[in-house]
Formats: structure tokens, sequence, C-alpha cells
């Protein structure tokens, strides 16, 4: 087994390893450091919070002024949101949406409500429900997973999974019509909530096709279940606009957020709920006199600090604005290498894109000439991912689409 590469240090978009060898992440790591690897403002951000409170909690009727403030910035920022509650993982924001959506429809009256459709190749987290909500067998084996609880559907990727002259309308229409007959089958009185990423990233960067969120929510309100959009990567601009939800026209019940909502160098998430949902939840947590879930570093004052100081880093960048500008540089580079042989396809919303390949030999292949031009790319099967850090200059998504055109062609067929 190779051993990995130890970063010792960050600069900008750029690492370096402990043998002095720089690399642009062009994948913002894990799609997530959108200010790079030594954010200035963050670190200062991150050091007045902590010497004026650097911890304090939210139970027992108290909460830090800093934390109810980055609460309602982000409900005024999030569509249709009305409360914020924090936790410290993607994967613990994902339990907290799937017990939450449970609470709701215990409160409502419903307990049979307990089941969650999650798609295939769906990535949700490394918690038990998160796990086993996430679509990926690698994440299941060994784990005695997924849990009965959860239900599966078929994912969006009109490319691998369409019909031979299924249009992609007609496709969305098939998936919703799936899911349809599986909610019947399985009886919509036992199903609570169904989660989905906005725009798929672990799974290799699917994109919905024309039609499939409309079709998917339209089956979800007939049969009264909740919809989760998991922005994980999607939220803060990744997709274009702040939300994946907004770019995709998706009104969800609840939202989890993690990644950028800290740039990353805060291990902090949340999960927003719309005034239905919490106002839903009232009655069993006041007849319980509390609601039984929380962690001890929930809205964490250092990691609000640095939320709050990237909030205001993206409304300086104008974030949809910037984000399609620098957007559209990489569809450019793309759509040079659509065209070639060995490439099924190229797409790419906001700074998310992907180049997928025949095989993943070739996929691979690019990655590791990538590297040795200094690039990394997130190589997922047949895919090569594309996600830089928001801090790139024009410049900079120039340099690492030549990185990536150079490296196919040192490969190609
Ligand atoms: C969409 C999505 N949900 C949840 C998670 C889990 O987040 P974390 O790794 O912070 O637990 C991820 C992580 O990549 C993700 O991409």
């Amino acid at each position: 087994m190779t051993p990995p590469l130890n970063i010792e240090s960050g600069e900008g978009i750029r690492v370096r390893d402990t043998d002095g060898r720089s690399y642009i992440d062009a994948v913002s790591a894990l799609w997530c450091a959108s200010l790079g690897f030594a954010p200035a403002r963050l670190t200062r951000a991150m050091t007045d919070q902590m010497s004026t409170l650097a911890y304090y909690h939210s139970f027992m009727g108290r909460t830090p002024v800093c934390t109810e403030h980055l609460a309602a910035r982000l409900v005024a920022r999030m569509p249709g949101m009305n409360k914020v509650f924090f936790g410290t993982s993607g994967s613990d924001a994902v339990e907290t949406a799937a017990k939450i959506a449970r609470y709701y429809w215990a409160a409502k009256g419903q307990p049979d409500r307990t089941r969650i459709i999650a798609r295939d190749g769906a990535y949700h987290g490394s918690g038990q429900m998160s796990a086993a909500l996430t679509g990926l067998d690698y994440c299941h084996t060994g784990f005695a997973l997924p849990l009965s609880d959860v239900l599966r559907t078929g994912r969006p990727h009109f490319l691998r999974d369409a019909d031979p002259g299924e249009s992609e309308l007609a496709f969305s229409k098939r998936r919703a019509r799936e899911l349809d007959e599986l909610i019947r089958a399985e009886d919509s009185g036992t199903i609570a909530a169904f989660i989905g990423e906005p725009a798929m990233g672990a799974g290799g960067v699917i994109l919905p096709p024309d039609g499939y969120w409309d079709a998917v929510q339209n089956v979800l309100a007939k049969h009264g279940i909740l919809l989760i959009a998991d922005e994980i990567i999607c939220g803060f601009g990744r997709t274009g606009e702040w939300f994946g939800c907004e770019t995709f026209g998706i009104r969800p019940h609840l939202m989890t957020i993690a990644k950028q909502l800290t740039a990353s160098v805060f291990p902090m998430s949340a999960v927003a709920l719309s005034e239905e949902v919490y106002d839903g939840l009232k009655p069993l947590a006041h007849g319980v006199g509390t609601l039984g879930h929380g962690f001890t570093y929930g809205g964490h004052p250092v990691g609000t600090a640095v939320a709050l100081e990237c909030l205001k880093i993206y409304e300086e960048m104008d974030l949809p604005r910037h984000v399609a500008r620098l957007g559209a540089r990489i569809k450019d580079g793309l759509s040079g290498l659509k065209n070639e042989p060995g490439v099924l396809d190229v797409r790419c919303q906001g700074l998310l894109a992907a180049l997928e390949c025949d095989t993943e030999v070739l996929a691979q292949a690019i990655g590791q000439q990538a590297v040795a031009r200094g690039v990394f790319f997130r190589i997922i099967g047949p895919v090569v991912a594309i996600a830089p850090p928001y801090i790139c200059t024009e410049a900079e998504i120039d340099h690492i689409m030549s990185v990536l055109a150079e490296s196919f062609a040192a490969v190609s067929p």
C-alpha cells in the first residue's frame, strides 16, 4: 500500500508536502476548503473569539451570543428555513436531520413513519444512519449496513442509467415513477423522509437531469413525505447560487450544511428546519420537557466566529456572480475535451465539475499525471472531479484546466 503524502503547510490554494513539493488542490481538499489552506481573516476571527469566549454550550437555557447571531444570519440566507441546530460534522448533521424527521412524525401522532428513502450512489456520511443512507457499497461492507429503516431508489445519472433513446425529461419522469412505486409498495405511512444531495458529489458529480427535482418533489408532496436536502457539498455557492436548492428549484423541509460553512477550518455543521417542521416538533418536546438531542460542541463559539467571517467574505465576493465567472472558465476548459476519444461526458455547474471517462483506468492515469504536474483532482471510478477553492484567480483556474488537458493528452487512448 502506498503511504500517504504528508502535507505540512498550505498557502492560498496550494499545499506543500514534507519534501517541499507544492500542489494546487483543485477539489478544495474534500470539496470544502473554499477559502484555501491558510485564510488569514479566519485565523484572526478564531483567535479573537478564543480570547473572548473560547467555549460555551447551548443547553439549559444558555447559549453564546455569537451562536444566536449566526443562526439568525443563516436563517436569513437559507431559502424557506426558520431555525438552525448546530453540530460538528456533516455526518452528525445528517444523523440529526434523520432524527428530527422521525421526531416530527412522532409528534404528529404518526410514529410509524420512521423509514428514510435515499438514492444509489449518494454519500451522506459515516455515522450509523448517515452511512446507511449512503448508497455506496464500500461504505456498508463489513459494517452490518445498510439498516432496515433505509429504502433505496435510483440515482439521477442520465449518462449511465438512461435507456437508449430516452430524453433527460423522460428519464427524470421514470425515476419519479419508480419512487412513487417504491412508496406505494412500502406504504407511505411508514416513511418519514427522502434525503438527497441537490447535485451528488462523492457518487461521481452527478448533476440532476432536466425536470428531475420537480418530478421527485411532486411525488413526495403527494405522499406527505419530508424532503431533506443534503447541502453539505453544494451549500454556500458551490453550484452557482448560495444553495444547491436555489440552483435546482428544490423546496426542502430540512437542509444540512457543513464544509463551506466554516471553509472547513473549524469542524462545524448545522441542520436548518422550516417553520412547519420546527412547529411540528413542539408538542412532543414540550411534553417530554426538552428536545432530547444535542452535542457538547454544537454551536461552538470559535466555529461560529469563523462561520460569521466566512459569510462576510462570501458576501463581499458576491458569491453567485463570482462562482459563475470562474465556473464559465472551467466549462470552457472542459469543452475542449468533450469530443476526445475516451471521454464520455463533461459537466459543470458553478464550481462543481467533472470529466467522465469510459474507463476507471483512464481516469486514474489522468489523476496520476496531474499529481506529477502539481495538481490534485479527485478520481471517483471513471470520473475526474473538479471543485476548486473559491479564492482561485481566473489564471489559476486556467492553469488547472490546462493541467487537466495536458494530463489527458499524456495518457489518452
Ligand atoms: C453530501 C455529504 N453529506 C455528508 C457528508 C459527511 O460529512 P462529514 O465528512 O463532515 O461527516 C459529506 C462528506 O463528504 C457529504 O459530501
